[in-house]
């Protein structure tokens, strides 16, 4: 049994619910939340900005020489009771959700430099522990000794379905087959890259919530958490 505060990685698949997952369990036990996604969604942001992403194919050269000029923070924004993505003191949030970002993220997440940069910076985040973090190597590269790691997965189907209604929700005009299209792409790319693919950890505990509600899994979580502080 752990004695003090842990770390807890949450790793998966798109769309399957890692961050409402994890930021819901850091509230429920005070813990600090980090969305690493959102740091790849950044810098996905920062270089499309700056049309370092031409013909979908990112400027690997110019985004390593952008990376010191970008700094990643959040912030809890007590508004909207949600945790908010900075780059540079913008509040980036909304951006970085939208499909021009989703659709390129994956490809800037590949470039090696870019994930030493993002996985140093989450180790620092992480170095009291007390925090949950959410992504997809967590477990596996950023934290390998977390006490409790989590891997979540769900239907290719219903994860494109709940993407699709969290944006149409925004009021974004979507397309249903585009967003699993997208989703298709992702899993692919994440999963076969060459540093740090998404894949469970020798000894992450899985969890399928295609067919749970977000209490049903919060319960589930918290349980596990209990398992190991006491
Ligand atoms: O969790 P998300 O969908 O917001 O993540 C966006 C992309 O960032 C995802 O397609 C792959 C990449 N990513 C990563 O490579 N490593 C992480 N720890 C988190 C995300």
């Amino acid at each position: 049994m752990a004695t003090g505060k842990i770390i807890i990685a949450i790793d998966g698949y798109s769309s399957c619910g890692k961050s409402t997952m994890a930021k819901t369990l850091a509230h429920a036990i005070g813990y600090i939340y980090i969305d690493s996604g959102a740091m790849y969604r950044a810098v996905t942001l920062f270089a499309l900005r700056n049309r370092w992403i031409i013909n979908g194919k990112p400027n690997v050269e110019k985004i390593i020489s952008g990376l010191n000029d970008m700094k990643i923070t959040f912030r809890w924004d007590e508004k909207t009771g949600k945790n908010t993505t900075f780059l540079n003191g913008e509040n980036i949030e909304d951006e970085i959700r939208k499909p021009e970002v989703s659709k390129y993220v994956s490809p800037v997440s590949t470039i090696a430099e870019v994930r030493k940069a993002m996985v140093k910076q989450q180790r620092e985040n992480g170095k009291n522990k007390g925090i949950v973090m959410d992504g997809r190597d967590i477990g596996t590269v950023v934290f390998p000794d977390a006490e409790l790691k989590v891997f979540m997965m769900a239907a290719p189907e219903i994860r494109a379905q709940r993407r699709f209604l969290e944006l149409t929700d925004k009021g974004l005009n979507v397309n249903f087959d585009e967003i699993k299209a997208n989703v298709d792409e992702r899993d692919k790319i994440d999963s076969n890259r060459e540093i740090s693919p998404l894949k469970k950890a020798g000894d992450a505990i899985i969890l399928d919530n295609s067919n749970l509600t977000r209490e049903e899994q919060l319960k589930w979580v918290l349980e596990k958490v209990k398992e190991i502080t006491g």
